[in-house]
């Protein structure tokens, strides 16, 4: 079994703590929905799905945490943390999605016991169904990817970017499991290296052959032909098939073109914003010194200005399928993303 991310147990959130990896592989147990909130905003968890659960599971010990007697006191108690989970991370639309699916649950509710106890349960089966929709996704996707392929990923969209299995990487999980020899390429995914970290740390944790590159490296690999395909995940998906991903995935992508590579995307369902238009986007601006320097040691000069977006867009025309727990949508994107979701 691979990692478990986060989860809900004795009614407390256990998550390995993801800044630590991969020197220690250390777990954090939370029981106040403000230490879940810091929690996503520093890092300790990330990737869009993992987010939306983590903030789901935040909802469920607000509801734990406050001593409302009256539905109408839990409910505005619950709306505040909301609001401060909310604020953590811009980008991911998976957050929103979460705490938004609890809130209906609560307000379904009648009592504040009931809340209480409705919560709770939606949460879990929200962690519950994140790793079945992923195996889904996995199973549908791998049939992309066929023996002896060598597929480039970017970031980390594993099991430790979800609750488990992982959305892109378990696209490549799925496509092993079948039985086809499949070799990893992971960018080091520059500026906190999600990629060396966490990608290069669960595929070999796991047994599966992987070689970290510099992002640097990426247009050598595939003019090299060390490349056949590229699997990445996402954290927001338009309804025209624009994609947000990890700043760097729009390079990849072009790069990907340029040489003739397919270039999917793996996502849940709960990834996709249906009523958002590009500019609509907020793309989370970090902090310079994730840029000046690598851990504590300094790489630039002091007060140098820097642009540190954490996400970038891949427009549609440079995407050959998004990969869903539901079916592959293909160009164009627009019809067969309607589709998907008409069909469910
Ligand atoms: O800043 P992060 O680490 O939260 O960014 C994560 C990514 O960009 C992932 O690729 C994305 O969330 C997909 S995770 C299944």
């Amino acid at each position: 079994m691979s990692l478990k991310t986060v989860e809900w147990k004795n009614n407390s959130v256990i998550m390995i703590d993801q800044t630590k990896l991969p020197n220690t592989l250390e777990f954090v147990t939370y029981t106040d929905f403000n230490q879940i909130a810091e929690a996503i905003r520093t890092l300790v968890v990330r990737g869009a799905p993992a987010i939306g659960v983590s903030g789901a599971f935040g909802l469920a010990l607000a509801a734990l945490q406050s001593d409302a007697t009256e539905k109408d006191e839990l409910m505005s108690y619950l709306k505040n943390a909301k609001k401060i989970l909310f604020e953590t991370r811009p980008t991911a639309v998976n957050l929103a999605w979460g705490l938004d699916k609890i809130i209906q649950v609560a307000n379904q509710a009648d009592t504040v016991d009931e809340i209480r106890n409705d919560v709770v349960e939606a949460s879990k089966k929200m962690a519950e169904d994140d790793i079945q929709s992923n195996m889904s996704m996995g199973k549908i996707g791998s049939e992309l990817f066929d023996d002896n392929d060598t597929i480039m990923t970017h970031c980390n969209a594993g099991a430790l970017a979800t609750v488990g299995y992982g959305t892109a990487l378990g696209v490549i999980r799925a496509a092993k499991e079948s039985g086809k020899n499949i070799k990893v390429i992971a960018t080091e995914t520059r500026p906190v290296q999600q990629g060396s970290r966490l990608t290069a740390f669960e595929l070999k944790h796991d047994g599966i052959d992987v070689s970290l590159i510099p992002d640097t490296a990426v247009g050598y690999t595939m003019a090299n032909d060390l490349v056949n395909k590229i699997v990445v995940g996402a954290d927001r998906i338009l309804r025209t098939g624009h994609v947000y991903n990890k700043i760097g995935t729009y390079q990849v992508a072009t790069m990907a073109k340029q040489h003739n590579i397919p270039f999917y995307v793996a996502a849940p369902l709960s990834t996709f914003d249906m009523k958002s238009n590009p500019q609509d986007v907020i793309i989370e601006q970090r902090k310079a010194s994730e840029v000046t320097g690598i851990g504590d040691k300094k790489t630039a000069p002091d007060g140098i200005n820097v642009i540190n977006p954490a996400f970038d867009m891949t427009p549609p025309e440079l995407i050959s399928g998004i990969i869903t727990e539901k079916g592959i949508a293909k160009p164009s994107f627009e019809d067969s993303i309607k589709k998907l979701f008409e069909a469910n």
